[in-house]
């Protein structure tokens, strides 16, 4: 076999053909793996490494953009065939989309599969990894090109505890999830359906029903496994029921999400605008953007200086009054992506809040509503959760009141106007 596939190798690189992935997945906020049909030219985690990966987050509006994250490390595993890449969190469900030259395309879409041998303790699995479905026969079906899939019934025959979550997303009205396994359905809950605790662990339970009243809200899905029950090879199936329909149906690629997932961030209220926003006088905006009472320029940068917290105000992406104004007013109402804020929990209990950056293969940056940036190790790191809210200080508009406000606006506004 591995002769077998080096072969192909030598033979595709002899005739010149591309290296193509044939998986690639987000196995963590801040972590994407692709399995190559051969190996990649020890040169291209360095080319990518500064890069970015693109998406396009399907905003319907105006300033509808390319959007990017930034490649802090990258690395060759299994002979070259595997690509990992760490990088900035991943902001949104969108298509994302590497550089050449390891081109692939990947979405959020998934489940988070973590396996534990018995004694473990649950927050450190054995191994996580991300399958595409919850069919099991599916599941092994495309990721066939990815090794870190390799002998995955084998491990599955083991004693041990599997957990799967993922965010399930049911067209609305009354559904069952009907979920069917070879091993012991320890526990499983879909949103506020759960099931009932099993009796003894001498009885497997190979089956388990849940219903929901789904509204097209996302419900948090988590089913506990335990594998090595007997001597029949694992398997999972899931179906959901529609009420008032006949027949079961599949659960699809794109009804289920990591469950890390960023949802959309709900817009909160926007300001409305003060009766006037033009007149103000752009040298004192000036001084208030770079000044101590305002303090933009602590992560705003404008003309090559200030800080790197949030977006470069140089040119801002729309220029219009009213949209800087309802960003310094109510900065919650529209976040830029690149700029969501995390909460980042330790597995030692600490909490962190702010902008999260990549540094590189170990090490993340959180700067917060501060601009006081703190390092933390990425295996430290418990949960990472994008928040609603924006790190840009709340009330900035009321504290600097209307004629000040209409200066920064006078600022922003004319400098962009002028390249
Ligand atoms: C603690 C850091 C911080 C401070 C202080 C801060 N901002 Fe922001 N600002 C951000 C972040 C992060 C974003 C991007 C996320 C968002 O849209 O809220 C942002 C977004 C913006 C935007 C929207 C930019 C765009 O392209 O969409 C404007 C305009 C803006 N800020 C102006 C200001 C002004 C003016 C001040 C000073 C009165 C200020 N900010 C102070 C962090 C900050």
């Amino acid at each position: 076999m591995g002769l077998v596939w080096c072969m192909a190798g030598v033979l595709a690189a002899a005739v010149g053909q591309a290296p193509r992935a044939s998986v690639v997945w987000a196995a963590d906020p801040l972590e994407v793996v692709a399995a190559f049909d051969q190996a990649l030219d020890p040169k291209t985690p360095g080319s990518l490494v500064g890069g970015f990966i693109t998406y396009d987050d399907g905003e319907k509006q105006a300033k509808a953009a390319t959007r990017k994250l930034r490649i802090a490390a990258a690395r060759l595993e299994d002979d070259g065939r595997t690509l990992i890449l760490i990088t900035d969190p991943h902001p949104r469900r969108a298509r994302y989309r590497l550089p050449v030259p390891a081109e692939g395309v990947y979405t959020l879409s998934g489940v988070q599969a973590d396996w534990s041998e018995p004694d473990d303790p649950p927050e450190s699995p054995r191994w996580s990894l991300w399958w595409p479905r919850l069919e099991f026969e599916d599941v092994l079906h495309a990721v066939k090109g990815s090794r870190r899939h390799a002998g995955l019934r084998a491990r599955l025959a083991k004693p041990g505890r599997l957990v799967l979550s993922a965010l399930v997303t049911i067209p609305g009205g009354r559904a069952t999830l009907h979920l069917e396994t070879t091993g012991d359905l320890e526990d499983a809950l879909l949103g506020d359906a759960q099931a009932e605790p099993t009796q003894d662990a001498k009885t497997p339970r190979h089956g388990v029903d849940l219903a929901v009243d789904s509204h097209g809200e996302p419900f948090y899905l988590s089913i506990t496994i335990r594998t090595g029950v007997d001597k029949t090879p694992f398997d999972l199936h899931a179906t959901v029921t529609h009420e008032g329909e006949a027949g079961a149906r599949p659960l699809l690629a794109d009804q289920l999400l990591l469950p890390w997932a960023p949802s959309p961030v709900p817009a909160s209220a926007v300001a409305a605008p003060p009766p006037r926003l033009g007149g103000g006088d752009a040298e004192r905006g000036r001084k208030l953007f770079f000044g101590e009472k305002a303090r933009c320029s602590q992560c705003h940068s404008h003309g090559g200086k200030g800080g790197a917290v949030g977006p470069d105000l140089t040119r801002p992406l729309v220029l219009d009054r009213a949209w800087i104004y309802q960003s310094i007013a109510t900065p919650s109402a529209q976040i830029e992506p690149e700029f969501t804020t995390y909460t980042v929990a330790l597995k030692d209990g600490q909490v962190y809040s702010g902008v999260v950056r990549a540094i590189d293969a170990v090490t993340i940056q959180v700067v917060d509503a501060n601009a006081r940036p703190a390092a933390i190790k990425r295996d430290q790191i418990l949960r990472l959760q994008p928040s609603a809210t924006s790190i840009m200080p709340v009330g900035l508009a009321a504290a600097l009141g209307d004629p000040a406000v209409r200066d920064l606006i006078a600022f922003l506004m004319g400098s962009a106007t002028i390249p």
